[in-house]
């Protein structure tokens, strides 16, 4: 193959008002990095000597800035078309470059896969340009093609300049090309903007190309899934729905993780999940997160190590509804159950927090056992404190650790105490007032408040 004479053109300079946003559309989030840099990274896989973004001038600096030396910025002064775009672009262009792939910056579910047989058939045949197009049910208003009866590749149609029979055509330009440099330069001249939108189509190019008796190939997909372009809110919900649900297929066939209910259920792109864990309903994990085989994790579980690595070992119970958020690591066999929350926290082999709990910077030792409403008290206005609870301690329901502390091995804590010393091993700390009991005290209440109501 080519690959290495060959640049990557994106457009991203549209306005991207229907986003409704103060932020850039290029640079919204979407699944956890910007919309723009999910596709400089496909155009990256494919191995291009130059990768050029085409730019808004307000967006320039802010885009040349998050990505550095990734990429050329290009700028287009007024949004004037696809066309007008792609000649911004072509002015960054290497004088080394023999062809020019051309991608949307806003289309973030292309898979590198297709771009990779896109290209193999584009540099395998003598073709000077091709396109990929798709076969999809409701062709909305995308650009049509239009071919032959013999059925080779004849022009592009925009939806506006298209007849009705015209927009019967069910097959669509993606907006995704190849040219050969060659075939740019005899033919950059046909781009005009005489059309129903007075823009300037990147298409004519092709028709010209077409035209000239050079061949136009087509690479052909089926649906939209893959070109769908992000252009308000909605659309970009539904994207993350596809880009989440390809990757919780994979975890299923290819890794063998159960995952009971996909509709539900969240799993970013940096997570990785050993086979035999089943995750259940309504559960959301993001960031970077490591989790081991045979794990239950779910239901209502958040796990968040978009700030700092969650490690999950193998045999671990996660759930229902428990929240690990930043820098946590759960050894093989531990359980973080329900109601507890996890930050900064090392949960060591066979240790249990089965309910209700915080705990926050703490390191808690093998075979502990943390009671229902233990609360590690690790911030005092205005620092972080460590507690360190060693191994086979039981710390009774209701205990609160006022952090800087440490639990020695084998000790105990009271239920309802408040531990702000260091505790020695195989102890009991217990803090709290001796219980009386006062005999016959509520008969006599209940009788005085009778009493009274009867007066
Ligand atoms: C274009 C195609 C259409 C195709 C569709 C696929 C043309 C004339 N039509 O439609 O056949 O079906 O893509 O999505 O090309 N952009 C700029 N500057 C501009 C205008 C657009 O950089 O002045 C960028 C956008 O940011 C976007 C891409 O080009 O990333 C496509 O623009 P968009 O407006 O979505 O496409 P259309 O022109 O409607
Ligand atoms: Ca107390």
């Amino acid at each position: 193959m080519n690959h290495h004479r060959m640049a990557c053109i994106i457009l991203a300079a549209g306005s991207g008002t229907r986003m409704k946003s103060s932020h850039p559309k290029v640079l919204t989030i979407f699944d956890e990095k910007p919309i723009l840099e999910n596709i400089v990274e496909k155009a990256e896989s494919m191995q291009p000597s130059q990768v050029i973004v085409v730019v808004s001038p307000q967006y320039k600096d802010l885009v040349q800035s998050h990505f550095s030396n990734r990429i050329h910025g290009a700028v287009q002064k007024e949004p004037l078309g696809t066309g007008d775009a792609f000649l911004a672009g072509l002015e960054k262009l290497d004088d080394s470059i023999q062809s020019v792939m051309v991608l949307c910056g806003d289309t973030p579910l292309i898979q590198s896969s297709t771009l990779q047989a896109f290209s193999q058939l584009f540099f395998s045949t003598p073709t000077k340009a091709s396109l990929i197009t798709a076969l999809v049910a409701d062709p909305k208003r995308y650009g049509r093609i239009l071919r032959n009866p013999l059925g080779s590749f004849v022009k592009i149609i925009e939806w506006k300049d298209a007849s009705e029979e015209e927009r019967e055509i069910s097959e669509i330009n993606s907006g995704m090309y190849l040219f050969s440099r060659e075939a740019i330069e005899t033919h950059l001249h046909s781009i005009n903007n005489n059309n129903a939108s007075g823009e300037f189509y990147i298409t004519d190019i092709l028709e010209s190309i077409q035209q000239d008796q050079d061949h136009v190939s087509t690479y052909t997909i089926q649906g939209e899934e893959e070109i769908i372009g992000i252009n308000t809110k909605a659309d970009l919900s539904q994207a993350l729905q596809i880009s989440n649900n390809r990757r919780l297929q994979s975890l299923m066939v290819d890794h063998g993780v159960y995952i009971v209910d996909p509709s539900s259920t969240r799993i970013g792109p940096h997570v990785s999940i050993g086979r035999d864990t089943d995750i259940k309903p309504n559960t959301w994990i993001e960031g970077d997160v490591e989790i081991g085989e045979d794990c239950s994790i779910g239901p209502f579980v958040c796990i968040r190590g978009d700030q700092g690595k969650i490690l999950i070992e193998s045999h671990c119970t996660i759930g229902p509804f428990t929240s690990l958020r930043k820098n946590c690591i759960i050894r093989h066999g531990a359980k973080a159950g329900t109601f507890v929350e996890m930050k900064n926290c090392e949960l060591k082999p066979n240790s249990k927090a089965n309910h209700l709990s915080y705990l926050g910077d703490a390191v808690i030792g093998e075979r502990s056992n943390i009671g229902a409403g233990t609360i590690t008290c690790n911030y005092d206005g205005f620092e972080k404190h460590r507690t360190i609870i060693e191994d086979d301690v039981f710390i009774g329901s209701d205990t609160i650790i006022v952090a800087p502390v440490t639990i020695e091995k084998g000790s105990f804590t009271g239920a309802g105490s408040v531990i702000t010393q260091n505790v020695p091993p195989n102890a009991l700390a217990i803090e709290r007032n001796e219980q009386k009991n006062k005999e016959n005290w509520a008969e006599k209440y209940r009788e005085s408040k009778s009493k009274r109501r009867q007066s």
